[in-house]
């Protein structure tokens, strides 16, 4: 097939025909196990039934309505998201992606803080949206970077200017899978609390039960002003949101500015989240995160022990998990070779990154590690040779 697809990112030749639960298959007839949730939105697996359906369903009611109507589908998912995020009386706005609902948040937080208060608070290589107030521009004045779990960097932090914390619970965009501490992220919210700045969970990636809670900050036991989802919440269907509790909304209904988006409130999308969200809760999708995340990371753990000059590191949460290889470990080939076997994992800075969709089994789990086993053998084998 000609190409006439800029190439932003690379990809294989490979043509995707049909993507369904944890498998993708190509226009050759091969199949792979997505180990990525495509770029980690498929947590119910690809095209769930119940998903097409609610897509199938909304689509010949409304798609999209525009801004003379308020829609019950936006309503009931923003009172869905409130109840398990566990925000009493606030509210919640529906757009298309993760980075606009982060840029969004931040635009409400600044709002709210003054303009004095300029200043973007993150944890050193967190992601920061795709575009306007992120990393990308690496020279960026407005942000302020936190060095994970250095408590003496917390001290030097002048927090006077700054508006917002951006709190990213689970790096795997810029960072290869790497958790903060419990304590340093309580430390981190206290100091917010008490210096006045607002507090953003941004959990694009983290959130719908990728780290075993429905939530990254109701695994670290901290309470956020404004929570930011995306990704999963549609599944593969593009929708995000903002978030806020009732007092971010008391103060933003007093001085509310005009946001308008083409796809904002859209009923699609908000129809797919209300089902995303009944799918999890009716197939305990959560509960098997956390059982066969478990089984992963110590399969894993045994490939670290059964061959310690390849892998130097096992890091997991939930079902987002890495495997980091030695430095004289080329992890580039092993990745290639995995994926001409059928596997599509993730793969930076020699490290192997895992975040399958939640609903994956110990048998796709079992037959990974096999295949990574063998490679890995052999790996071990030309080095001690
Ligand atoms: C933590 C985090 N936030 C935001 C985004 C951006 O989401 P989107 O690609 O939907 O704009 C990503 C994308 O990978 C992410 O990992």
């Amino acid at each position: 097939m000609k190409k006439s697809i800029i190439p932003f990112y690379s990809s294989s030749d490979r043509i995707v025909e049909k993507s369904l639960g944890c498998f993708q298959y190509d226009s050759e007839g091969k199949k792979f196990i997505d180990f990525e949730s495509g770029v980690w939105c498929s947590n119910l697996g690809h095209s769930h039934p119940r998903i097409v359906s609610a897509i199938n369903e909304q689509s010949r009611k409304s798609l999209h309505s525009g801004y003379r109507f308020r829609n019950r589908e936006s309503e009931q998912l923003s009172l869905e998201l409130l109840r398990i995020i566990g925000f009493e009386d606030g509210a919640s706005v529906f757009l298309s992606s993760g980075s606009e609902a982060v840029d969004l948040s931040i635009k409400i937080a600044k709002r709210l803080s003054g303009k004095k208060k300029k200043k973007i608070l993150k944890i050193r290589n967190s992601y920061l949206s795709a575009y306007g107030y992120g990393e990308l521009s690496s020279d960026n004045p407005h942000v302020v970077n936190a060095e994970r779990n250095d408590f003496e960097c917390l001290d030097r932090i002048d927090f006077s200017d700054i508006a917002v914390l951006v709190l990213e619970l689970g790096g795997a965009s810029v960072d290869t899978v790497r958790f903060p501490a419990i304590d340093y992220v309580q430390k981190l919210a206290e100091l917010c609390r008490e210096n006045s700045v607002l507090v953003i969970a941004e959990e694009v990636t983290t959130g719908m039960g990728r780290l075993g809670t429905w939530f990254g900050f109701q695994t670290y036991g901290i309470s956020p002003d404004m929570v930011v989802t995306g990704k999963a919440l549609g599944n593969g269907y593009p929708v995000s949101a903002v978030t806020v509790n009732y007092e971010v909304l008391k103060k933003l209904k007093n001085d509310l500015f005009i946001y308008a988006q083409s796809h904002q409130n859209d009923p699609l999308g908000c129809a797919v989240g209300v089902e995303v969200i009944k799918t999890f809760e009716e197939e305990h999708v959560i509960e098997n995160c956390l059982k066969v995340g478990e089984c992963f990371k110590a399969r894993l753990q045994a490939l670290k022990e059964a061959y310690p000059n390849v892998v130097k590191e096992v890091r997991a949460q939930g079902l987002m998990l890495a495997l980091e290889f030695c430095e004289s470990t080329d992890g580039s080939k092993l990745n290639e070779r995995l994926f001409k076997a059928g596997f599509v994992v993730g793969y930076k800075q020699n490290t192997m990154r895992f975040l399958p969709p939640l609903t994956i089994t110990e048998r796709e789990i079992d037959m990974l590690i096999a295949v990574l086993d063998a490679l890995l053998k052999n790996e071990y084998a030309l080095i001690n040779a």
